[in-house]
């Protein structure tokens, strides 16, 4: 054990969003980053690069490529070629631009919700159709499963869908599509001639069985019609840095995106570069242990709601480092959901269900990825304020 990942890290007072949007006395498990350390060999390259001094524009993308390529090879036998990537400062920036590349305003976008904010926001944005259908999910004690609902998808499409829009790893709700899924996705998308667009981000941030699969690497013929898009900034949390890829092995469709992006979206600046490149390179032994420690951080959370929080149920999440609770079982009394009574009485800030559209109404997200005593004392707080409720308004025992 090299990394200590219990060690207190104290963000307040620095410019962290995470921590300053909320009072000092709310402990924040919401926006998607770590209060870790990025791995040493990633500080040492910025400060390495930071002394060089001179931070002039620079276009040589080949060592990120290289590291990319490599990994995507050893973990899935897929090495798209060095012309099929392109180069963004960050992630949304690469679902907003597939959405406006592809169709015209008026068409249609297919995606499954509960889903990830900004997906739902670039379709509205560009003056798209959401042709979205809800996840189904079964509940094994108190654990959650979602599925794609491939007869709600169907139902939902029309002649003017173009795109759809894949979240994989899953975020909210945690699943990480099996080989069957994909493909079951990839003859929906055929079927319906709809373009794919791919959002890999949490794509090393495996915690159960399940490997991660790109939808591209299932054959040719799908890679034809994806954009793929990854990120290290989830995996070595360089969110603040940003550095995203686009992939897409069908020229036409990456040029494009190219064209889409040109003049509006800019390259990732020398330090996002470089911050990647070394994570990608160096970052193996940290994320190593990194993901045990997050696999502890889910079992004690599930424990703790299992055994302290019966009317909740949750996501054993197979990837990512969020969990998705159902609180519609809770009295809630006056309050509308359950992000605003955590917050409001149990001073623990988390995502609102129902901002990730259809499907998120009476859910919260949990971001696991903190010192495991603090998670366990947000959950604390909640567990109390829901007991406080409890012997306040009898009639809900
Ligand atoms: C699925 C998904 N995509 C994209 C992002 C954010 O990407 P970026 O910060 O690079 O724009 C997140 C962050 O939480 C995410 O969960």
């Amino acid at each position: 054990m090299t990394y200590d990942f219990d060690a207190p890290v104290d963000r307040r007072g620095t410019a962290s969003i995470k921590w300053n949007m909320y009072d000092d006395d709310v402990l924040p498990l919401w926006v998607a980053d770590m209060d870790f350390r990025s791995p040493e060999p990633v500080i040492e390259a910025l400060v390495e690069r930071a002394r060089v001094g001179i931070f002039g524009y620079e276009m040589d993308f080949s060592e990120l490529v290289e590291v990319v390529q490599a990994r995507l090879e050893e973990r899935q036998g897929w090495r798209p070629a060095a012309e099929a990537f392109h180069f963004l400062p960050g992630l949304v920036s690469g679902l907003n631009v597939v959405v406006r590349m592809v169709g015209q305003p008026g068409d249609g976008v297919s995606m499954a919700t509960p889903i990830y904010p900004p997906f739902l926001q670039a379709v509205t944005k560009a003056g798209r159709e959401l042709h979205d259908a809800r996840m189904v999910y079964t509940i094994d004690g108190n654990i959650l499963h979602y599925e794609l609902d491939f007869d709600a998808l169907e139902a939902a499409v029309t002649p003017r869908t173009r795109l759809f829009m894949l979240c994989n790893p899953h975020n909210p709700v945690g699943r990480v599509y099996t080989r069957a899924e994909l493909e079951q996705v990839a003859e929906f998308c055929l079927r319906h001639d709809l373009i794919i667009c791919s959002d890999e981000i949490h794509c090393d941030l495996i915690l159960g069985d399940q490997p991660h699969l790109s939808i591209a690497a299932l054959d040719p013929e799908i890679s034809r019609r994806c954009i793929t898009l990854l990120a290290p900034s989830k995996t070595f949390n360089l969110p603040g840095l940003g550095c995203s890829l686009a992939v897409s092995e069908n020229p036409e469709l990456l040029a494009q995106f190219k064209a889409t992006a040109e003049g509006i979206v800019p390259y990732p600046n020398i330090m996002a570069v470089t911050a990647a490149v070394a994570a990608y390179r160096y970052g193996q032994p940290w994320l190593d242990e990194l993901l045990p420690y997050l696999r502890g951080n889910r079992d004690a959370l599930i424990q703790f709601v299992t055994e302290r929080m019966p009317e909740v149920k949750l996501t054993c999440p197979e990837g990512t480092y969020l969990a998705w609770l159902n609180c519609h079982g809770l009295d809630l009394g006056e309050y509308e959901n359950p992000y605003q009574f955590c917050l409001n009485e149990a001073r623990v800030a988390f995502n609102d269900g129902a901002a990730f559209g259809p499907g998120g109404e009476g859910f919260v997200r949990i971001n696991m990825g903190t010192q495991r005593a603090r998670l366990l004392e947000a959950m604390e707080r909640m567990a109390a304020a829901i007991q406080t409720r409890d012997i306040q308004s009898p009639q809900s025992s």
